[in-house]
């Protein structure tokens, strides 16, 4: 019998550029306040969201892909030639096939790399660095462009007091590619589908078109269960993502949880006692919860104001719909 090649890739990955997209129509809270009988006051209390972005009509899930994978290619300095693979990670592509990566791959100009999406809800960044990881240490890739990319806006009741303030538009990149040293930790990543109910599209597409007046089947959540669940089981998820790594909260420069509620950012940081130098993300306060796009949002956010520099440490962890989670330590291209 004869025996296979196999291939084995670099050592070490890292992230080496991080791109941003973010979409033209700024809403803030006064816009959404009349239709869900509630107020700008509360809604920052509550959240710490002042404002979001939603797409219009020509900012398609694509359109942003592309531009927020331009701008980590060019931040990477790696050509769109090189690139072996695009992962595109959202839920809210409203085409069911083909996928949107395979229209970013070719809109990008690489030369017909492999692509796909995957479906992990807001945690769905995070799970595409760790294959991204697994693909280039594995020598399936050499380079590989990460995005998350959402238009929330079009699955979002506009009457929905739980969602409507929420959810926003929005798309974020990153490139995975060799590295010299340990750039990307080990991933923690799981998902609790006993609790698949608490963030959901409200119907199957089967059930919206069986009736007679078919309607789009918005994001429904029961927000203060999800609350509770992210605000008592991530900062354990995030803690053994560090101890993974080998790295204490010491030597963290930057926590870049997903933008989901500035609570539970609050919550985490408190549980895993993040001494006061660490750096938080908090994107949400003018972007929103982008789902997918928050991590790479709020990441490219913070290296924008200077926030985040060039061999810092930074723990990213992400949590959502699932319910499925996934947390990382990486350090900063
Ligand atoms: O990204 C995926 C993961 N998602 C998340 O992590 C989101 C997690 N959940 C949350 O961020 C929070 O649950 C929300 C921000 C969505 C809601 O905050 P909350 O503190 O959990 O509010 P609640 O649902 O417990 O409601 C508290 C009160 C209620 O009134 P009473 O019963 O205390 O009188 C609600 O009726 O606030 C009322 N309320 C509102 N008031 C004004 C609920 N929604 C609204 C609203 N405006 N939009």
């Amino acid at each position: 019998m004869s025996t296979l090649n196999v291939e084995s890739g670099t050592s070490y990955a890292g992230i080496l550029g991080v791109g941003a997209y973010r979409p033209s129509i700024l809403v803030p809270n006064a816009d959404i306040v009349d239709a869900i009988d509630s107020s700008d006051e509360w809604i920052q209390q509550r959240s710490g969201i002042k404002t979001r972005r939603f797409a219009d009509d020509s900012e398609t899930v694509v359109k942003m892909s592309v531009s927020a994978a331009a701008d980590a290619l060019e931040a990477a300095g790696v050509d769109a030639h090189q690139v072996d693979c695009v992962i595109v990670a959202t839920v809210s592509h409203l085409l069911q096939t083909p996928s949107a990566a395979t229209m970013v791959a070719h809109e990008l100009g690489t030369d017909g790399a492999a692509a796909f999406d995957i479906s992990a809800a807001c945690a769905g960044f995070c799970h595409g660095v760790s294959l991204a990881n697994d693909m280039v240490r594995g020598g399936s890739a050499r380079y590989v462009v990460v995005v998350g990319v959402e238009r929330l806006s079009d699955i979002t009741s506009r009457t929905d007091r739980g969602t409507a303030f929420i959810f926003a538009d929005g798309a974020g990149a990153v490139v995975v590619g060799p590295s010299d040293t340990p750039a990307i930790g080990p991933v923690v990543w799981g998902s609790d589908g006993e609790q698949y109910d608490l963030i959901r599209q409200k119907e199957d597409w089967r059930d919206v078109l069986a009736s007679d007046s078919p309607e789009m089947p918005h994001l429904v959540m029961r927000g203060n269960e999800v609350f509770r669940w992210a605000s008592f089981s991530m900062a354990k998820i995030a803690q053994q993502a560090l101890d993974r790594a080998g790295v204490s909260v010491d030597d963290l420069d930057c926590f870049v949880p997903h933008q989901a509620n500035n609570r539970i950012t609050d919550a985490m940081a408190r549980a895993m006692k993040l001494p006061s130098h660490v750096r938080i993300a908090r994107d949400i306060v003018d972007s929103g919860n982008t789902s997918a796009a928050s991590v790479p949002l709020a990441l490219e956010r913070m290296i924008r104001d200077g926030d985040a520099k060039s061999g810092d440490v930074a723990l990213l962890i992400a949590f959502g719909a699932g319910l499925a989670y996934a947390a990382q330590v990486v350090t900063l291209p």
